[in-house]
């Protein structure tokens, strides 16, 4: 599939966000962070904008879920024609049955993991995935510092896809920019989350071509 951008709305000004969807149009995703002040400690939008943001624009709508019970949540955004739904699995009770859902509803099913998660306890886990994503910062807030310490994860993530003969997409998300992305790039990750690096921009469709340059040449094989 090679390298696709999901700018994060969560940067966005929410009270133009089909302004913000029509800004980006070189971008794969609109990624929407869902948040319910309890998983993590802010509240986004849920459902009802998530709705709204479908009927709005032709982007693909990236949702990703920091809520508790998403066993109980997250299948209506799958319902509601969102085209990826990733859940935490440190939310989740059973993931398997959670993702086994979502794809039965025909979208694909993210799982995400938080920094301090390891991937290797899930690894037999990921023929039931479309998308795995590696938290780059805590989980909660835009603007925040890219987290080094994540890529050594980010790189086993993408030993373990490979070894296994998978087609599963390797997303980071969390201080993604122009700064950060080829590192993430190197090190196997193939879907790039970026919220103030896009909508921080002067020019955020320039920004998502620029992020998206930057991890195409990153990615190219050396040698
Ligand atoms: C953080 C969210 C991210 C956030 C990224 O919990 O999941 O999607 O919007 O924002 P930046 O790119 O500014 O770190
Ligand atoms: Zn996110």
């Amino acid at each position: 599939m090679g390298v696709q951008i999901a700018p994060s709305i969560l940067s966005a000004d929410f009270a133009r966000l089909a302004q913000a969807a029509e800004s980006v149009q070189a971008a794969d995703w609109l990624h929407v962070d869902v948040m319910d002040n309890h998983f993590v400690p802010n509240l986004t939008l849920g459902l009802p904008v998530v709705e709204s943001l479908l009927a709005a624009t032709d982007l693909p709508i990236d949702c990703h879920l920091m809520i508790e019970d998403p066993d109980r949540w997250a299948p209506a955004y799958a319902e509601a024609g969102a085209g990826s739904v990733t859940f935490h699995v440190e939310a989740a009770h059973a993931p398997v049955r959670l993702a086994r859902e979502l794809r039965a509803l025909g979208t694909r099913a993210g799982m995400a993991l938080k920094p301090a998660t390891p991937v290797e306890p899930y690894a037999d886990l990921l023929d039931e995935l479309d998308m795995l994503l590696v938290m780059t910062v805590e989980p909660g807030f835009g603007g925040q510092k890219f987290l080094d310490l994540c890529l050594p994860k980010v790189r086993r993530a993408r030993e373990l896809v490979s070894g296994r003969g998978l087609d599963l997409w390797l997303q980071v998300d969390g201080g993604v920019s122009a700064e950060t992305i080829e590192r993430c790039a190197e090190a196997g990750a193939d879907v790039f989350v970026a919220g103030s690096a896009v909508f921080g921009a002067d020019d955020p469709d320039r920004a998502v071509a620029h992020l998206r340059a930057l991890a195409e040449e990153a990615s190219k094989p050396t040698g």
